[in-house]
Formats: C-alpha cells, structure tokens, sequence
C-alpha cells in the first residue's frame, strides 16, 4: 500500500473492536514519534502509553467518555513539558557535541537560540511544545496508517483530569491531545464505510 492509499484507507474510528494491535506494529508507531523533527531538537514533549485495562477505564471514567479508550488496546497521551530546565538543555547540547563530535563551544550560538524559547512566558511555550507534539500526532496517525492499524486523535477530553491520573503535573508534563490504537469495527461503526470528506485539490492549494 503506497502512502496515499494508506491515507486513503485511514479514518478516525469511532468504535474498536477490542482486538489488540500487535506489539511490533505499535513499536513502530511509537519510533515514528521519536524521530518526529521538533523545533531546536528539544522534543519538548513524552508520550505515555496506556494498555493497562483498569486504567484506561479510570482514564474513560473521569478524563475521556468516547468508546475508542476502552475498545482500542493502546491509549497514546501527547504531554507536552510545562517549562524546559537549564539542566536539559545543557545535557542535550552536551548530547548534541559528543554524538557529532563537534566542541561544546560551537553551540553557543544555539544555546542562546534555545535561551530564547525558555524564557517565553509559561503559555506562549504551552502554544510552542503542543505544536510540536502535533507534528508528532500527524507523523504516528501516517505510520499508522502505513501499518494498517486504525488511529483516532482525540481532543475531547479533560487534561486536567488526564494529567491527575497519570501524575503528569509531578512530571512537569501537561496533556494536550490522545491516539487510541486498535482495530475498527465495520458493523458497530457508521463512518466505517462513510465517503471521506476532503476540500479538493483546487479549493486548498494557492500556486503562485
Ligand atoms: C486534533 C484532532 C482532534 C480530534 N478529536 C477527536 C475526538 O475527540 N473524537 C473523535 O472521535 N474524533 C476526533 N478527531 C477526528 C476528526 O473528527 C476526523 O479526523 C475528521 O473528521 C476527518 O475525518 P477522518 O480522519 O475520518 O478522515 C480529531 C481529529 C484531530 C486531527
């Protein structure tokens, strides 16, 4: 399947068929997350991986009432870091001269560059982490896609309830957008054979 037609193929299932997707498939997915490119490098963001049965029910219970939590096998949470410490980016900058062996001296420029961003007041840098987490939803939903594993992003829940549970505010990390995984169910999903609904080609491109 070459890479529209996966598109193609894709949709945001409604309702899942509770079979699990296989380990091998969600590791890829999970390594399209980690070479996602982030602005600077910083990966500013993790993903929690939820399988455990009781607490994706809590996690539908009280943060996120849609079916695809309990009927999918894995729950993808995108939590974004609330600040970026001088310890981490001193030890990526680090990372960064030692994997590429170049002096530490060299990256002042963009040490200076990352400087800028630390110092974004705390909700312009929420606005900056969650975009890059994005980008990583929009790479996971295309290896998903390619992998034949159903993916629904997933806004409408309460991330203040999400990160209770998962202890995320004593990680410093803050919610911002789920990817339940699984396998869609034809008979109990009506958009399962809907037409997908796209602008076309020249009511989204402006060439010049
Ligand atoms: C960021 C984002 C958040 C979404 N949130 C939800 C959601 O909370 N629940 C849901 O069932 N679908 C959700 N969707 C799915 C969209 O409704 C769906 O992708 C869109 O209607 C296009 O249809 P398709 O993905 O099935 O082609 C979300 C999609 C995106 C990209």
């Amino acid at each position: 399947m070459n890479l529209i037609e996966a598109l193609k193929w894709r949709y945001a299932a409604k309702r899942m068929d509770g079979q699990p997707v296989a380990a091998e498939k969600v590791e890829t997915i999970l390594e399209s997350i980690r070479l996602t490119p982030t602005s600077l490098g910083l990966q500013p963001f993790k993903v929690i991986v939820v399988s455990d049965k009781a607490l994706r029910e809590e996690i539908y219970e009280k943060a996120c009432q849609q079916p695809q939590v309990l009927e999918g096998s894995h729950l993808l949470v995108f939590a974004v870091r609330t600040h970026v410490t001088q310890a981490e980016v001193d030890e990526y900058i680090h990372r960064v001269a030692t994997e590429r062996n170049i002096p530490v001296e060299k990256l002042e420029g963009y040490k200076e560059m990352i400087a800028s961003i630390q110092q974004l007041p705390e909700d312009r840098f929420l606005q900056w982490t969650a975009r890059q987490a994005y980008i990583a939803l929009g790479i996971s939903l295309t290896a998903a896609a390619t992998e034949k594993v159903d993916a629904t992003p997933i806004e409408g829940f309460t991330p203040a309830h999400m990160d209770e549970i998962l202890g995320l505010k004593e990680m410093g990390l803050h919610s911002v957008v789920l990817l339940a995984l699984g396998n869609r169910d034809e008979e109990k999903d009506h958009l399962a054979k809907a037409k997908k609904i796209r602008k076309s080609a020249k009511a989204m491109f402006i060439f010049r």
